[in-house]
């Protein structure tokens, strides 16, 4: 057993971060280190970083000045994902405890950065790569050296930038999934959209679609182990295209969806302009497939839509709606919305919230819009008060409230399966999750001890604008 080195890491953002710390925990643990539950107990402290909006980038710098003293211990901090990536090694200038910056696409280098973080260092303690018969000599070179040794400037800076022209993935060899039951499989990586006001394709790069064999493998590999919800996630999961030609995005959703064992596939973010009626049609003929699709659309007025670039028109989104609302069954749908874009007037607003009237959508997260390094949209006047961004924030989440509230109500009397997720003990109720991805808690008979992972049938009794509470159908 490795008593050496320890690592701690947080995640910020989104799934694909959440799945790449699982990639990154799963390599680190292959590399003989050890994780824990604090940054205390650690030897090697990683934020894994989002930087879609302003508040979610200073998160990282906060959490790094909170623990700057630590370093005098010997501790090393790393930051990697997409603060890395765009902020590059002015990280270092920001927080000169850092030692490695990092992107994404540079994490299959994580082994060679870490050998020399600890041959840098004066804390290795376990063996070398070589001693333990690992190939691969580290590539990367150490560009800030130079600086004078001091308690407040670590002993080496490591980078690893990506190129946005990289056609490099980051496989899941070692990934170490958190929940044994469902789990993420990155099916393509980056983003060519360049929404204005979006950062994600210059911190995750170009679009880089993984082989459908290899999803495949993936899930059946999976399978094997138990796993019996998969959900496949891309930046833009429908722009997906097999390198070897062999499937649509829709066809890969109907093998993976018939893969032996498994019971539930999902799969996020769409994007309109890229989501095809086949896929309606896939989650009518697959039963795996759950009735959720998350489809963004950010606005609903044509003017705003064509300032950020979206590629597709207030029309043309409901069209697709119309198809999910046509399929044989009854498809949920959520999206994502901004406010306060460059030039968004009142009367673009209230397009927006006659949208959601008009789709109904079952969830929604809501932003005020936050001007991000690169994006075209920084030329634009961000001349929306803070203000006037959080009153639309608010009239935009109660609309939905409401919509929500009168959708949830529809579930009471029905009969649901839920995945058990685990148990509420403050309350003594179970959690769980429908194919409609919507929260149904339940309470149980005394006698009976539902099993995290299993699926069951609850009949609903009451709605929240959140969630619903019902009782296990015995
Ligand atoms: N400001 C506000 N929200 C943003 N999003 C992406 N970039 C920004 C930005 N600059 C939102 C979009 C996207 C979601 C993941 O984050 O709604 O769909
Ligand atoms: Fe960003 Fe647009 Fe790409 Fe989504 S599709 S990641 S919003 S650029």
């Amino acid at each position: 057993m490795c008593g050496g080195k320890t690592f701690y890491l947080e995640t910020f953002g989104c799934q694909m971060n959440v799945h790449d710390s699982e990639k990154v925990i799963g390599t680190l643990l292959h590399e003989g280190y050890r994780q824990v539950e604090t940054v205390e107990q650690a030897d090697l402290i990683l934020y894994n970083t989002c930087s879609i909006r302003d508040k979610a980038e200073q998160k990282v710098f906060h959490r790094l000045a909170d623990y700057k003293k630590l370093q005098a211990e010997g501790k090393k901090f790393g930051v990697l994902g997409c603060v890395a990536q765009q902020e590059g090694e002015k990280i270092f200038d920001r927080a000169p405890h850092v030692s490695l910056v990092c992107g994404s696409a540079s994490y299959r280098n994580l082994p060679q950065m870490l050998e020399q973080l600890e041959t840098a260092g004066d804390t290795a303690s376990h063996p070398s790569r070589k001693e333990r018969g690992l190939s691969g000599a580290p590539t990367l070179t150490d560009p800030h050296d130079s600086r004078p040794r001091t308690q407040d400037s670590p002993l080496v800076r490591i980078t690893g930038l990506d190129d946005r022209a990289t056609d490099k993935c980051f496989e899941t060899e070692y990934a170490a999934r958190t929940n044994p039951h469902r789990g993420y499989i990155t099916i393509i990586e980056g983003c060519d959209k360049f929404c204005a006001y979006c950062v994600v394709p210059f911190t995750r790069g170009k679009e880089r679609s993984r082989t459908s064999d290899s999803v495949l493998a993936e899930a059946r590999q999976m399978a094997d182990l138990g796993y019996t919800e998969i959900q496949l996630l891309g930046q833009n999961v429908n722009s997906y295209k097999d390198p070897q030609g062999k499937c649509s995005f829709a066809e890969l959703l109907a093998a993976v969806g018939e893969v032996p064992g498994i019971k539930r596939l999902r799969f996020t973010t769409s994007h309109p302009r890229d989501f095809g009626r086949d896929i309606v049609e896939a989650i009518d003929a697959v039963p795996t497939l759950c009735d959720h699709v998350h489809l963004p659309v950010q606005s609903g007025s044509n003017k705003i839509l064509d300032a950020m670039q979206r590629l597709y028109t207030r029309e043309a989104y409901l069209e697709r709606i119309a198809w999910m609302k046509s399929a044989g069954r009854h498809i949920a749908i959520t999206t994502d919305v901004i406010v306060g874009f460059p030039a968004e007037t009142e009367d673009d607003f209230m397009q927006t919230l006659n949208l959601l009237d008009e789709v109904g959508y079952d969830g929604i997260f809501s932003f005020k819009y936050s001007p991000r390094p690169n994006t075209p949209a920084l030329k634009l006047d961000d001349a929306i008060p803070d203000e006037e961004k959080s009153r639309r924030l608010e009239v935009l989440m109660q609309r939905q409230k409401e919509i929500q509230i009168a959708n949830y109500k529809k579930y009471i009397g029905t009969v649901q399966e839920v995945m058990v997720e685990g148990k509420n003990d403050a309350r003594n109720q179970w959690i769980g999750r429908t194919t409609q991805n919507k929260t149904l808690n339940f309470t149980v008979p005394d006698a009976q001890v539902p099993q995290v992972g299993t699926y069951v049938k609850v009949r609903t009794i009451q709605s929240f604008p959140n969630s619903l509470l019902g009782e296990l159908v015995v």
